[in-house]
């Protein structure tokens, strides 16, 4: 459990603020909050410490608090202090190191590491001299999440949303993991995107996958400073940058790159593998004939997560593999779990209702030897650093490095 201090400041975005506090709390955390004077215009101080289960602390000067505990210690008590929302005034008093209230002043005094979500109109974050405090804030180390991008409470569209509760709770679980839990040193194989099985020069058999998980879990997982190899069928999303990308197009081709690219520590299998090939795929187009289908006859592909998971030499630490079901999807996936041998399966359902395949968000359950973990509906960017924290806790429990025992 970690200690957050969440500071809320005065804008329209402070009422994402509540679901972040309850999201907080859900996961373990303890929350102790401040709200700004402009904030209380926006959320009641009432509404934010019944979710938190505390006091909110509001004035500078606030004699019982001042007895109680000081506003410097106030400041570093905490294992992170959030800013959320940070507004444009908010981020000018930081990067000036103003001490004018009790946020600025928590600010100030504190020693603790700071994570700020910026949301303001379109204009106040294009504009220059938000830019230069961005890159001071920055420059201090301070971590930023967002802001995203999309139609505002002011009625302009762009940049200056606050992060979604749940983008925010992943950013502030990556800024926890301390130094010794990151991924240097550790490489982590992620597969990702579709496969196309060759009919002939022009048709395929594959599944649906624009590849936008696989991509975001590999650039999470650089971020947490891992080396990353990235097995990737035809996706219809960049690769991450940063990453040893390996382009395949087939199963068997996907198979063949995961096994050159062992040995890993950790192994992420996201792609959206055909579960056939064409026998005998043709060199050349087939011709349609009037009243004849082709007759194809097709072979199973290799499972390469079973593969890889059943691995008696070699094995990656954390073996993890994806599910995309419609229907009694804790069942399916645990039972997928077992039969694939893996340690996770991440699990979504794709039913056409839920718009995840091919959208931005997606609502996972982790499945653990432990049972399931129902994460809530989140950016697929925020499942990815949710999912690299919670590969980096496992890593570090482990001793030493893949590369390092082929030594
Ligand atoms: N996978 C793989 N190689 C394959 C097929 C699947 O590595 N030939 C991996 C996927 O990358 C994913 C997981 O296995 O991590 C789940 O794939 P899925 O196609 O859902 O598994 P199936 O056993 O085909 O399940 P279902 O019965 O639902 O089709």
């Amino acid at each position: 459990m970690s200690h957050i201090l969440l500071i809320i400041g005065g804008g329209i975005a402070a009422y994402k603020s509540l679901e972040l506090i309850r999201q907080l709390s859900k996961a373990g955390h303890k929350v102790t909050p401040v709200m700004t004077e402009s904030a209380g215009q926006f959320v009641t101080p009432l509404s934010v410490s019944a979710l938190a289960g505390k006091k909110v602390h509001e004035a500078l000067f606030d004699l019982t608090s001042e007895a109680e505990m000081g506003h410097i210690r106030l400041s570093r008590v905490a294992d992170l202090v959030v800013v959320a929302p940070a507004t444009a005034d908010m981020m000018a008093k930081m990067a000036q190191g103003r001490a004018s209230d009790l946020a600025s002043t928590l600010l100030l005094a504190t020693d603790t590491p700071v994570l700020i979500a910026p949301a303001m109109n379109v204009r106040m974050w294009d504009h220059p001299a938000t830019r230069r405090n961005l890159a001071t804030l920055k420059a201090d180390g301070i971590a930023v999440v967002g802001p995203d991008e999309g139609e505002m409470a002011c009625g302009e569209y762009g940049p200056g949303r606050m992060s979604e509760p749940a983008a925010i709770l992943a950013a502030i679980e990556a800024a926890l993991l301390p130094a010794d839990r990151l991924l240097s040193g550790r490489h982590v194989l992620v597969t990702s995107g579709p496969t196309h099985e060759p009919i002939d020069p022009v048709r395929y058999i594959a599944n649906r996958s624009s590849g936008a998980q696989g991509a975001a879990i590999a650039t999470a997982l650089l971020r947490l400073g891992a080396r990353v190899t990235f097995v990737t069928g035809p996706a219809s999303v960049p690769p991450p940058e940063g990453a040893e990308i390996v382009a395949v197009e087939t199963a068997a081709e996907m198979l063949a790159a995961v096994e050159a690219a062992l040995p890993a520590d950790a192994a992420i299998f996201a792609a959206a593998v055909a579960d056939w090939r064409v026998t005998q795929a043709s060199g050349r187009k087939i011709k349609k004939q009037a009243g004849a289908l082709p007759g194809l006859s097709l072979a199973e592909n290799p499972d390469i997560l079973a593969r890889v998971a059943g691995m008696a030499v070699g094995r990656p630490d954390l073996v993890v593999g994806f599910a995309a079901e419609t229907d009694d999807v804790v069942a399916h996936a645990t039972a997928k779990r077992a039969r694939k041998g893996c340690d996770w399966i991440v699990a979504n359902d794709v039913s056409p209702g839920t718009g995840i395949m091919g959208g931005t968000e997606n609502a996972v359950t982790l499945i653990t030897e432990e049972g399931a973990e129902n994460w809530p509906r989140m950016a697929k960017r925020a499942v990815a650093e949710r999912l690299a924290g919670r590969v980096a806790e496992v890593l570090a429990a482990k001793n030493g490095t893949a590369s390092g025992r082929r030594v």
